[in-house]
């Protein structure tokens, strides 16, 4: 099929034409850096393949400009969803595919970093001691051992966070309305979201964005929690409402942030911004915290992650060339 691949950085383009040669599928790739919306859709006209990733938007209006260019397939290198408008999809005629499941352990263990790294103060340590300041002052962390651990949502991501900090000693509380057998197996037991939030020293969020969970964590749900809660976010940055985190964080309230997605990442991740003014005035606040440490949606981001991630990305383009039909659909047939 003629691909025509949006948002590529130089590794996408390494992955995918190594997915493309090894699986011998002869896929004709175009790649483009620029990310899709109403501006570029044209870009694809005559490719009956778009791959898209999770700041491309795949609203109705971009979705009316595939579809007239002759576009059948949209394929996702991403796991979620939320940036597709999949009733007009639907209308439209057009197939989605996505890649459910790549390296749930990637993510897992990037949320495990942030809460290790902002318990320890690791990112502080590590400026200090380049500059010679080797004084102890304002790192004192917490041992996570005995520690009461939250995750919200325990899908593929979220129930191998509780495996780890489970084997860390922590007591771990989950919370999903689809609960799994497999929760209990690795040492987790679930809880009414309320108790999670007014028990756990550790929250995690690994669920995804969906009307349901837009900003689950709000004034409200920070108001439960207990005072120097830590609040880690790998999902989706709308789950959390960053004004309320900002409120919490000025009160003490909340006592470390660690973030790997923002409600407004795409005007800033995935770019070298370094010699730009950041205008985003929320972003630029949270940054100024000392107990807030900020990655730029990078937990996928491993060489077995992004293996699986363009391999199944080819094998879904494939299927739908053969079959008419992803590999992995969307919406999925079974959800859960
Ligand atoms: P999954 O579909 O396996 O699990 C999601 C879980 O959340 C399911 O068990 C579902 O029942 C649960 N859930 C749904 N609504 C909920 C609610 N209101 N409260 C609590 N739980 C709820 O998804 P997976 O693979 O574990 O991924 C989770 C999320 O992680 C994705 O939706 C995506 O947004 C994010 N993600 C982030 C990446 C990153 O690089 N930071 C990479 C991949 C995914």
């Amino acid at each position: 099929m003629k691909v025509a691949v949006f948002s590529t950085r130089p590794y996408d383009r390494e992955f995918l034409d190594k997915a493309n040669d090894e699986s011998q599928a002869g896929h004709t790739m175009f790649y483009l850096e620029s990310r899709l919306n109403s501006h570029t859709a044209h870009l694809a006209n005559g490719y009956d393949c778009v791959c898209a990733f999770v700041n491309d938007q795949l609203g109705r209006v971009e979705l009316e400009i595939l579809a007239a260019n002759g576009t059948r397939f949209i394929a996702l290198r991403s796991a979620g969803f939320n940036n597709v408008d999949l009733d007009a999809a639907r209308k439209l005629g057009l197939r989605i595919g996505r890649v459910p499941a790549y390296s749930p352990d990637a993510i897992a263990e990037h949320a495990v970093a942030l809460i290790l790294s902002l318990n320890r103060k690791i990112h502080k340590a590590y400026a200090r001691v380049r500059e010679g300041n080797f004084a102890l002052e304002g790192l004192l962390g917490f041992d996570l051992r005995g520690k009461v651990a939250g995750v919200i949502g325990t899908g593929k991501i979220g129930l191998n966070v509780a495996r780890i900090l489970h084997g860390f000693g922590c007591e771990v509380l989950a919370s999903d309305p689809f609960e799994t057998p497999e929760l209990a197996a690795i040492g987790g037991r679930y809880v009414p979201l309320d108790e999670l939030l007014g028990r756990c020293d550790v929250i995690s969020l690994h669920c995804p964005l969906n009307p349901d969970t837009h900003h689950l964590i709000d004034r409200t749900a920070i108001g439960k929690m207990k005072h120097g809660v830590m609040l880690i976010n790998t999902s989706r940055g709308a789950v959390m409402d960053a004004r309320a985190v900002i409120a919490g964080l000025k009160s003490g309230k909340v006592g470390h942030v660690g973030l790997d997605v923002y409600e407004e990442e795409e005007d800033l991740f995935f770019e070298n911004l370094s010699d730009q003014v950041i205008r985003d005035d929320v972003f630029v606040r949270l940054m100024t915290f000392p107990n807030v440490l900020i990655t730029g949606h990078q937990g996928f981001f491993t060489g077995e992650a992004m293996t699986a991630i363009a391999g199944t990305t080819i094998d879904n383009i494939t299927a739908f060339g053969r079959d008419g039909a992803p590999l992995h659909p969307v919406p999925p047939e079974r959800q859960g």
